[in-house]
């Protein structure tokens, strides 16, 4: 490997990034073990990876071909999601009235770090002859988090575009109540990454061409529980990860507070996603069925572990002075990165435990990976809101770090 990375260095750097691709993509088809999995991922593929839609075009169209399912029978159909319907209700929130937009915000202090500098071991690029100074590190800090924060933007895009889809297909009258108020929920975030990121940082970075995968997976794919096991368990429980794991490194009063909102209501998402799918995979899908979609859901979660490597912020600052997969190795590697993907396991395994996807068969898959540890954890419908939060706000950043 260490003859490619020498090769590709000698590369002027628009034909370094197409060779970076395509030995990306090698990597991923050698991550993924079941082909059936990646044929079905290939044409979404093709556009983010191959073709970089989303970051060569402004907008893009996904073309789905769900049914949207009419119910005239009005009756309660799944009291628990009716329950949740009503949580639901309750807790919304007006971001105009709870959040103090005056908060002056400045990324380049350091007495209130926009981000803890232990999320990323700077010091350690310097085995590839990366040396920053004072103002760089705090500037190259403000980088990474307004990329994290760009990709939480693009990816409430996406769970409010799959949350309408959802609305339309789920077949309980119940389910289309409480989604209706996922859809409320997500625009809300929408907004207010946007607001936070466009008048406070002044930075927003293009859709991650990962995360452009997945969601175009999730948008064109016409099956709704395809789109809810999706969106609802693999991508909350990795936007519940992330946010978990900003929630804690930031001193940013505004940002924090931003986050506390968005991550109960992100939790109650994760919620409705384990109610309805437990009941759909144990009682409406058939043996092949559940089979592929255990298969899926685990090469998209070991996808999702190691693909979230801030390739813009490196493209930003070290293009030509280190490789990528140096990068890469730098990023996998950095406390932040490690912290962020132990929560997200700790969340997403025993959901997909709960909901019937992780069979007997699977778990050497899983052993093998790394990710048995977190098997017995509490799933979605049993954690305690309050405790989790609480969890999150006292938990010293010492333990995780
Ligand atoms: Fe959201
Ligand atoms: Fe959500």
């Amino acid at each position: 490997m260490l003859n490619v990375d020498r090769l590709t260095r000698l590369l002027p750097i628009s034909m370094r990034r197409k060779v970076d691709t395509l030995l990306d993509l090698i990597n991923m088809s050698k991550e993924v073990n079941n082909s059936r999995v990646v044929l079905g991922l290939l044409p979404s593929v093709g556009r983010g990876l191959v073709l970089q839609q989303g970051r060569n075009q402004p907008s893009a169209d996904m073309i789905s071909g769900h049914a949207a399912h009419f119910t005239w029978d009005y009756r309660t159909d799944f009291p628990e999601m009716r329950d949740l319907y009503r949580r639901a209700k309750e807790n919304q929130w007006n971001a105009d009235e709870v959040l103090d937009w005056s908060t002056d915000v400045d990324p380049m202090n350091p007495e209130v770090p926009l981000l803890d500098p232990r999320f990323f071991d700077i010091d350690g690029l310097s085995v590839y002859g990366v040396r920053l100074g004072e103002k760089e590190r705090q500037r190259f800090l403000y980088s990474i988090m307004s990329w994290v924060l760009s990709q939480f933007l693009h990816g409430e895009q996406g769970a409010l575009l799959a949350a309408a889809q959802v609305t339309e297909s789920v077949h309980w009258m119940d389910g289309k109540l409480y989604g209706a108020t996922q859809v409320m929920d997500e625009g809300r975030h929408v907004e207010v990454f946007d607001r936070y990121l466009e008048t406070k940082l002044n930075k927003l970075y293009t859709i991650n061409d990962n995360l452009f995968v997945i969601i175009d997976a999730l948008t064109t794919d016409s099956r709704w529980d395809m789109k809810f096991l999706g969106m609802q368990i693999m991508i909350e429980g990795l936007a519940l990860g992330a946010f978990g794991t900003i929630f804690r490194l930031t001193s940013e009063p505004l940002l924090k507070e931003m986050l506390r909102y968005v991550i109960q209501d992100e939790a109650r998402h994760v919620h409705f996603g384990v109610l309805a799918l437990r009941e759909h995979i144990a009682k409406g899908l058939s043996e092949k069925e559940r089979v592929e979609r255990a298969d899926w859901a685990f090469e998209v979660a070991l996808l999702m572990r190691n693909r979230f490597l801030m390739h813009e912020v490196y493209e930003e600052w070290f293009e030509g002075m280190m490789t990528r997969r140096q990068w890469d190795e730098a990023v996998n590697s950095t406390p932040g990165m490690i912290e962020f993907r132990r929560v997200m396991f700790s969340r997403l395994i025993p959901n997909l435990r709960y909901i019937g996807l992780m069979p007997e068969r699977m778990h050497r898959h899983y052993a093998a990976a790394g990710l048995m540890d977190y098997y017995d954890g509490a799933d979605a419908s049993q954690l305690d809101h309050d405790k989790m939060m609480n969890d999150l706000e006292n938990q010293s950043l010492e333990s995780v770090l």
